[in-house]
């Protein structure tokens, strides 16, 4: 049950029938408040002024026509034109013995399209470090949200595979000899070495590049090697996803290699259709809409002058990939807000080469950046980046110790498992539960509190609702009876407990988890407010404590799909 469409679904049809038929363009906001009213809808005064007429009137007459409706119980207007809606408790009830019936918690299958999320990505031959963070876990809980609706999501990763960190490499262990023994090796100190030289010596970076080139060519004793630290690399990655209780593996990698043999076909094709032109030796593709600071028309390298293509290139030939190969109806790219300006230009160059349709969606979803206390970017303190391991075995040390102090008494084993639970899923949501469009300060003691806005906290209210039903031996799965809403925290709660389809489909829209972040914190604080002022164990009438047990039983689920769909586990004891 989607309250929010409905809604909009009784003031359009109220809106025809008042003779305004331009309806589809028409933002009808149904606001969420938390009193006097379930909800308010200010749309109206938009619509209103837009036809130059009474905002105030035109909210009276679709209050009047739309409640007629069995799902109000009360809707009143006031000025401007907001019209203020009371739900009708029996439809309350109603949708909620739905719900509880449910296995999919009343969220329905949406129509299933083919979603290409392009997330992680790392840069092949380093180490994950915490620059890595956001885009693995936000892509991912993206992912399973929409996955969750019924879509078909296609996991990309498009790993950094092909570019001059090869040549570099290759370089450094050419000068080294160290071309053959390559098993053991550790791919990210030599990744860090040649880096810095490439960065001061004129002659390697040359060498470095007549490398890159090398590879490119196919060059087999570079292939060798390459194709080592590629495996090596993401065998790596593998474990930190594991670790991170992210979806992706082995088989979601497309990266950047695997386009290859398409990039000089691109480079034809753009030319030909007079997109892209030689320019001092490269070839580019000039674009109008993208300005330098002068007003020029920015321009995009395809192809360098010495022949190698660019990140830009793959990208274009990845993207008629995505299309032509993979049908994708909507494309989402999940990178730091850096790469911003450049694939809108990817975007814009596929358009114009008919590589991609103008009507597909395709949207860089950004991020911001992870800060330390200081407000500087989060590194270590001699100004390294932080280890993505590192990190997550931090978090898991410091779980453990806030585990034991909560539970003196559990075994070893015990104690270990609940804090890979808590440790994951703290660092998670800390940074889940952000709009991703911010940057946002990481800080240990914020990121465990059991208080607030965290996944312990959140973890924690899931366990007390789990211990109601030990303590009282009835099953979660079993209860039954009718659900009864006369206390006012009741029916907050329970008009909470309906809203989760409308705000999974928000956090899945805009690819915003942080709103089912907010929505599942809400829900906990609002069933904490529910379990002081509404007995439960020492409700002397069954039929009132059965129908809160419904209520707890529900909250409890709906809690734990909340979390399990942005990748979180919950636990059985805390
Ligand atoms: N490997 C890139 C990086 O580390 C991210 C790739 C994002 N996806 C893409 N299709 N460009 O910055």
């Amino acid at each position: 049950m989607n309250i929010k469409l409905i809604l909009e679904q009784h003031v359009i049809q109220a809106l025809i029938d008042n003779g305004i038929r331009n309806t589809d363009n028409l933002l009808i906001n149904s606001t969420r408040q938390k009193k006097p009213w379930d909800y308010q809808i200010n749309g109206i005064i938009k619509i209103a002024t837009m036809l130059n007429i009474n905002s105030y009137n035109l909210a009276k007459k679709i209050a009047c026509k739309i409640h007629i409706h069995k799902i109000y119980q009360k809707v009143y207007v006031s000025k401007p034109g907001f019209i203020n809606i009371f739900l009708n408790d029996k439809w309350i009830i109603e949708m909620l013995e739905k719900k509880m019936k449910s296995t999919r918690l009343g969220v329905k299958r949406v129509e299933s399209k083919n979603i290409i999320i392009d997330y992680s990505s790392p840069n092949i031959a380093k180490e994950m470090h915490v620059g890595h963070l956001r885009s693995t876990i936000i892509g991912d809980a993206t992912a399973r949200i929409m996955e969750f609706l019924g879509h078909n999501v296609i996991r990309i990763s498009h790993i950094g595979d092909w570019g001059t960190q090869f040549g570099m490499m290759l370089a450094y262990l050419k000068e080294q000899k160290k071309t053959i023994i390559i098993k053991d090796i550790n791919f990210n100190k030599i990744y860090q070495k040649s880096k810095i030289k490439y960065e001061n010596d004129k002659m390697f970076s040359k060498k470095a590049k007549e490398y890159t080139l090398k590879l490119q060519s196919e060059d087999q004793l570079c292939i060798n090697i390459w194709k080592k630290i590629v495996d090596a690399t993401i065998q790596n990655n593998e474990k930190i996803y594991k670790k991170l209780n992210v979806t992706l593996t082995k088989k979601h990698i497309i990266g950047e290699s695997f386009y290859r043999n398409m990039l000089p076909g691109i480079i034809n094709d753009l030319r030909n259709k007079k997109i892209a032109v030689k320019h001092r030796g490269a070839t580019i593709v000039l674009l109008n809409n993208f300005k330098n600071r002068n007003g020029e028309p920015l321009g995009v390298i395809i192809q360098k002058k010495d022949g190698a293509f660019l990140y830009a290139t793959i990208d274009l030939a990845c993207l008629k990939y995505r299309y032509e190969i993979l049908h994708a109806d909507k494309i989402l790219y999940y990178t730091d807000i850096r790469q911003h300006q450049y694939l809108m230009q990817i975007i814009e160059i596929g358009k114009l080469a008919g590589y991609i349709p103008n009507h597909l969606i395709v949207e860089h979803h950004m991020f911001g950046m992870i800060l330390s206390k200081n407000k500087r970017p989060f590194k270590t303190r001699s100004g390294d980046n932080i280890k993505l391991s590192d990190l997550l075995n931090e978090s898991i040390k410091r779980a453990k110790i806030i585990a034991k102090q909560k539970n003196p008494k559990l075994s070893t084993n015990k104690l270990h498992f609940l804090a890979k639970k808590i440790g994951i899923g703290a660092v998670k949501y800390f940074d889940l539960s952000k709009n991703r469009s911010t940057n946002y300060v990481f800080n240990w003691d914020n990121v465990l509190s059991l208080d607030g806005n965290t996944a312990p906290y959140i973890q924690y209210a899931y366990t007390r609702i789990l211990s109601i039903f030990k303590k009282l031996n009835i099953s979660m799965f079993r209860i039954k009876g009718k659900i009864q809403l006369k206390e006012q925290c009741e029916k907050q709660l329970g008009l909470k407990l309906l809203q989760f389809e409308e705000i999974i489909l928000e956090a899945s829209n805009k690819g915003m988890p942080h709103i089912l972040c907010n929505y599942v914190y809400e829900l906990s604080t609002i069933f904490s407010n529910f379990y002081e002022t509404c007995s439960i164990l020492f409700s002397k009438n069954v039929k009132i404590r059965d129908s809160r047990l419904i209520l707890s039983s529900l909250t409890a689920k709906t809690i734990k799909k909340s979390l399990n769909v942005i990748g979180i586990s919950t636990t059985n004891y805390m």
